[in-house]
């Protein structure tokens, strides 16, 4: 499963949500980052990070279980190889889109920044994420498997 989103969008909310639910792994990029004391933002390791998850994740498929990738996946092109690659490999791959309004993001980063310990992301950040995201269109869902759960919830 795919969580597809801008930072604050609600991944890691939704996610836990749906391991209690569906007895689901949650694979977490920034999770991973931060326990190996690595920075956020470095996208070098970021990337190295995401392609040893990518690995675990498909060791899990192949034993059965239900995988959640919290990676943002804010590029058609990765969706689209995540998707062929699941799929090849016999599992079903959906897709949630978690859209959120830019000005709600802004608020919920703003209140997440005020945490101690939280990684900051500034509003700039922010914004050039939301210009960076390329959303999926109905024709790109239409292309993943019907979703376990109700995500209207
Ligand atoms: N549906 C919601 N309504 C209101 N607030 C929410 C909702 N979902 C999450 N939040 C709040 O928004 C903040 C960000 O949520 P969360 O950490 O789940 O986002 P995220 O998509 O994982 O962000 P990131 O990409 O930065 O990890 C948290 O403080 C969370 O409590
Ligand atoms: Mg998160």
């Amino acid at each position: 499963m795919l969580l597809c989103g801008l930072p604050g969008a609600g991944k890691t909310t939704l996610a836990k949500r749906l391991v209690q639910e569906l007895s689901a792994v949650r694979l977490c990029p920034d999770e991973w980052l931060a326990g190996m004391g690595l920075d956020l933002f470095d996208n070098e390791a970021r990337e190295r990070v995401e392609r040893c998850l990518w690995q675990h994740a498909q060791a899990l498929l192949a034993a059965g279980a239900v995988v959640i990738l919290e990676n943002g996946f804010w590029e058609r092109t990765e969706r689209d190889e995540k998707r062929l690659l699941a799929r090849a490999a016999g599992a079903a791959v959906e897709l949630h889109h978690l859209q959120v309004p830019i000005e709600e993001l802004e608020r919920r980063i703003a209140l997440r920044n005020d945490e101690p310990g939280s990684a900051v992301l500034t509003a700039e950040l922010l914004r050039s994420c939301h210009d960076q995201f390329e959303p999926p269109t109905q024709g790109e869902l239409d292309l993943f498997d019907a979703p376990l759960f109700d995500d209207r919830s």
